[in-house]
């Protein structure tokens, strides 16, 4: 299916690797004018090149405060226009409810929250006077499914749902559609991470952890960050153009309620 998004000027954050990566490679075979970015470095210079062509990168660090105001600015000053956006942001502690502090709270507020909320205020305030534009947040399952350790995403990440949704409601008449994807657990290296923190957590194997996580999914494996891109990149399409505040598990079955 062609999803028209040649020449389109897309933003991906948090893109070096993982998710954001997986989406920002999807967007450029399509044709896309992608920009990549991350806290910078070798990394994200590496995306560069695994990616290979229509893409080029900023730097930026989506935790301190007004910087993903200023990236979308630099790209507008660029491009003069912004298409696309696509908000990912880093994921914040693992860790049970009660044994949060204050400073994790203000950490994932920090590094989930304000970054979607300025990323997509920007945005939106460019896609407005294009009168066209689509802007995609990637949360988690869990925002409709918690799971024990997950208690700062699920409430920053419910934060950005409503954020999409109210968005969804207010930008519609200028032409801006916003949406929603939410993954459940993804293969990346933040995944792999987890695992081993859990594995030395509870005297097990990485493999046993990961068996312990794919128990209660259906399909009965992780997802590949591919299979996440390919639900953003059609979202975001013109393809879906009558697709608006609407919200999409990728979980192989993870969460079991109707809706
Ligand atoms: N994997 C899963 O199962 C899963 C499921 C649901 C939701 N999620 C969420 O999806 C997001 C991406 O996860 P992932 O699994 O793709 O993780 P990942 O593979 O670890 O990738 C994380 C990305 O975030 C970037 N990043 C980290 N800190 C940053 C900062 N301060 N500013 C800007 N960029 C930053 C990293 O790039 P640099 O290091 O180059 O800055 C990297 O590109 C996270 O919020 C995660 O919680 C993941």
């Amino acid at each position: 299916m062609d999803l028209r998004l040649n020449d389109k000027v897309v933003l991906v954050t948090a893109a070096s690797k993982g998710i954001g990566f997986a989406v920002a490679e999807r967007f450029a075979r399509e044709g896309a004018r992608v920009i990549i970015s991350s806290r910078g470095g070798a990394l994200l210079d590496d995306a560069i090149e695994r990616i290979g062509g229509n893409v080029t990168k900023q730097a930026a660090d989506l935790t301190q405060d007004g910087s993903g105001t200023k990236l979308v600015e630099r790209i507008i000053d660029q491009y003069g226009r912004l298409d696309i956006l696509v908000s990912n942001t880093p994921g914040p502690r693992i860790v049970p409810a009660l044994e949060t502090t204050d400073e994790d709270w203000e950490a994932a507020y920090g590094a989930l929250l304000r970054p979607a909320v300025q990323l997509s205020r920007r945005a939106a305030q460019q896609m407005c006077l294009q009168g066209s534009g689509s802007i995609v947040f990637l949360t988690s399952t869990w925002v409709k499914q918690p799971a024990v350790g997950g208690v700062l995403s699920a409430t920053m990440r419910s934060g950005v749902s409503a954020l999409a949704k109210q968005l969804a409601l207010e930008l519609a008449s200028f032409g801006v559609r916003v949406n929603q994807v939410m993954p459940g657990a993804t293969g990346t290296d933040r995944m792999r991470d987890i695992m081993r923190a859990k594995s030395v957590q509870h005297a097990t194997t990485e493999d046993e952890e990961r068996a312990v996580t794919v128990r209660d999914i259906p399909l009965g494996r992780w997802a590949e960050a591919v299979e996440i891109a390919d639900t953003v990149a059609f979202l975001a399409s013109p393809v879906s153009s009558f697709s608006t505040g609407v919200a999409i598990s990728i979980d192989g079955g993870a969460v079991r309620s109707t809706l």
